[in-house]
C-alpha cells in the first residue's frame, strides 16, 4: 500500500458537459490513479429514489434514503456506487428522467449528506487497491468533500461547446438549467474553489486539456 504522504488527491470540479469525465478518466490512465465521478453518484441515488417512486419533493426522503445502503464496485481504474447491490446501467442513469431530477436531489443537504462521508472514504479504497491517488470529479470536490486536495482544477468552457458536446453523446440534457441551480443552491453550491487552477477546454482537445493537467500536477 502506498504510504500515506505519497498519495496524491486531485479534485476536477466544473459545470455540466465542461470535460470533467473524459479528462479525469485520461488523467487517471496517464498518472495511473483510480477515477471517482461523483456526478454518478447523485446520479444514481436519483435514479433509485426514482424507482421506489420518490421526487424530490416528497416528505419522507431522509427515511428512504435510509433504506439505501452504499458499496464500491471497482470497473478498471474507475470505481462505481453501488445502491442495494445494484450498479445501474450508464444509460439509466443518464436517461432524460434523472438528467430532469438530479440537481434537485442534489440539493437536498440530506441527500448530500448521505454521499460526504462515502465519497471521502474512497481515499481508503484507492489505497487498498494499491493506487498512488485518486482523481475525483464533481462540483464541490476542492470546496467541500476534499478541500486538503494536492491538486484543484476548475474546468469551464462556452455554452456553444458544451451544448455541442452533449448533442455529439446523443443526450437530452438541459446544461444551463443543471448548472443554475447547482451554482444558486443553499448547501455546497457549485464554485470555483479558491486556490484552484482554472483551465478553459474550449479550446483545446482532450489531450491537450489532459497534457496540460498532468504537467501541472508533475511539476507544480
Ligand atoms: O457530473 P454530472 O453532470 O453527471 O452531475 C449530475 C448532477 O449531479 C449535477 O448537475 C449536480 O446537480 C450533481 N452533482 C453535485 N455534486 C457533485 C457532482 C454532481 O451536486 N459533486
Amino acid at each position: 500500500m502506498p504510504a500515506p504522504s505519497d498519495f496524491k488527491i486531485i479534485a476536477i470540479d466544473g459545470g455540466a458537459a465542461t470535460g470533467k469525465s473524459s479528462t479525469s478518466r485520461g488523467l487517471a490512465d496517464k498518472l495511473d490513479l483510480m477515477h471517482v465521478d461523483t456526478g454518478a453518484h447523485y446520479r444514481t441515488l436519483t435514479y433509485a429514489m426514482l424507482k421506489v417512486g420518490a421526487s424530490p419533493e416528497s416528505d419522507n426522503i431522509s427515511e428512504l434514503l435510509g433504506a439505501l445502503s452504499l458499496d464500491t464496485t471497482l470497473e478498471g481504474r474507475s470505481a462505481r456506487l453501488s445502491i442495494n447491490n445494484e450498479v445501474p446501467a450508464d444509460s439509466a442513469i443518464r436517461s432524460p428522467e434523472v438528467n430532469a431530477n438530479v440537481s434537485k436531489f442534489a440539493a437536498i443537504e440530506t441527500v448530500r449528506q448521505k454521499l460526504f462521508n462515502y465519497q471521502r472514504s474512497l481515499a481508503e479504497v484507492a489505497q487498498s487497491a494499491n493506487y498512488t491517488g485518486l482523481v475525483m470529479e464533481g462540483r464541490d470536490i476542492g470546496s467541500i468533500i476534499f478541500p486538503d486536495a494536492d491538486h484543484r482544477f476548475f474546468l469551464h468552457a462556452d455554452e456553444a461547446t458544451r451544448a455541442a458536446r452533449r448533442a455529439n453523446e446523443g443526450q437530452t440534457d438541459s446544461i444551463a438549467a443543471r448548472d443554475q441551480m447547482d451554482k444558486t443552491r443553499k448547501t455546497a453550491p457549485l464554485v470555483c474553489p479558491e486556490g484552484a487552477t482554472q483551465v478553459d477546454t474550449a479550446p483545446f482537445t482532450l489531450e491537450e486539456v489532459i497534457e496540460k493537467i498532468a504537467k501541472l500536477i508533475l511539476n507544480p
